[in-house]
């Protein structure tokens, strides 16, 4: 069996693309978890270096892959988690601006022929908050509710792909009108902007978009309302968050996590700014559970902070493939256990929002 020393010279072989250093040297190789046939990492980049690092990922899974011996091997992408925004008090009730809440003239109105506005969150990015959105709104779906998927994520959409959508949407009885995939009714800046566009919008344009996908979009009519809207949020705690928080009343949020420790930290910070502007936290959820980086982490966080814990999603080359394929796990085999992990989080969250 291959030990920990053999793992970090088969990574540091490996190129960074920036500094042309060791992966190892280049300290990309966060979290490394090595024991018996198992080895993970977490290789953790700039936001902006995301889609850049999807071949060291790949390439580094491959070398682990190729030690004898080794048969669970996973390496995580994530990116570091934006900065919170300056704090905007200015025009705040002295009580406010103590408390230092953003200054947010919240929505009291849904969009137009929405019943429940469902946000699906995580302080870190890269941790599965799109995986767990797609199939959670689709087990949604099974439930027999009508469902659309929103996704804010203005500077990286990923739901385009996740559904195995693509073209512009037309515009029509003066609303967007969203594509249906696998049953869902789905918006993305992805679709409205040509691929490279949307990276670099800058935080007005980036809310302007947002704005008009959620209320603009046709997501139901009079008579056959929707009666959820799952929003696919981008990771952290910025601009996008708080647009979505003026424009729209929320009815609860779904914060995802990775077992470790960093992502756990961001996690709370979600947590807590959901808590400041009076969104109930529904839950928590595990993401990529399992031996290779643990499990029981986003459980016992819950409990810390008073949230419900929703469930546990095993670390599975099959849930990866569905989003890359354009057909999520859930629609994809429906009787499979991972569909089943995300029917009990559903039960969960369609009862939370039901009594919302
Ligand atoms: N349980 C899982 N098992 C295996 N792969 C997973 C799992 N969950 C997510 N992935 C994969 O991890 C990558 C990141 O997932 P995803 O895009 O859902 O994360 P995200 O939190 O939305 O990222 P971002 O912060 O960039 O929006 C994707 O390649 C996805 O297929
Ligand atoms: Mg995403």
């Amino acid at each position: 069996m291959p030990d920990r020393s053999d793992v970090l010279a088969a990574l540091d072989a490996l190129r960074d693309p920036k500094t042309g250093r060791g992966l190892v040297e280049a300290g990309l190789v966060q979290g490394l978890v090595v024991a018996e046939d198992r080895a993970g990492f977490v290789l953790e980049v700039a936001a902006a270096d995301a889609a850049a690092y999807a071949p060291v990922r790949d390439a580094a899974e491959a070398a682990l892959r190729a030690l004898p011996g080794m048969t669970r091997v996973s390496v995580v992408l994530t990116t570091e988690s934006p900065a919170s925004p300056r704090p905007r008090t200015a025009g705040l009730s002295p009580e406010a601006q103590r408390q230092g809440r953003p200054q947010a003239p919240r929505a009291t109105e849904r969009p137009a022929h929405v019943r429940r506005v469902l946000a699906v969150a995580s302080g870190k990015g890269g941790v599965g908050k799109s995986t767990v959105a797609v199939n959670l709104a689709l087990a949604l779906k099974a439930r027999g509710l009508s469902v659309g998927l929103l996704d804010a994520d203005v500077h990286g959409p990923s739901i385009p792909t996740m559904l195995g959508i693509g073209g512009q949407p037309e515009y029509r009885d003066d609303a967007l009108q969203p594509k249906i995939a696998h049953g869902l009714k789905a918006m993305s800046v992805g679709l409205l902007m040509k691929a490279d566009d949307a990276m670099i919008w800058r935080g007005p344009m980036a809310s302007q978009a947002l704005t008009q996908m959620l209320t603009q979009t046709a997501w139901g009519t009079e008579d056959q309302p929707l009666d959820v809207l799952v929003v696919d949020l981008p990771p952290g705690t910025g601009d996008v968050q708080l647009t979505l928080i003026q424009k729209t009343p929320l009815d609860g949020a779904v914060i995802v996590s990775t077992p470790q420790e960093v992502a756990l930290a961001d996690a709370r910070r979600a947590h807590t700014l959901f808590q400041r502007v009076e969104v109930p936290t529904l839950g928590l959820i595990e993401n990529m559970s399992g031996p290779v980086f643990g499990e029981g982490g986003t459980a016992r966080e819950a409990e810390r902070l008073g949230a419900p814990f929703l469930g546990a999603l095993p670390l599975d080359a099959a849930i990866r493939r569905g989003g890359d394929d354009g057909r999520p796990v859930v629609a994809a085999d429906p009787g499979g256990d991972v569909a089943k992990a995300f029917a009990a989080i559903a039960e969960q969250v369609a009862g939370a929002l039901e009594r919302a």
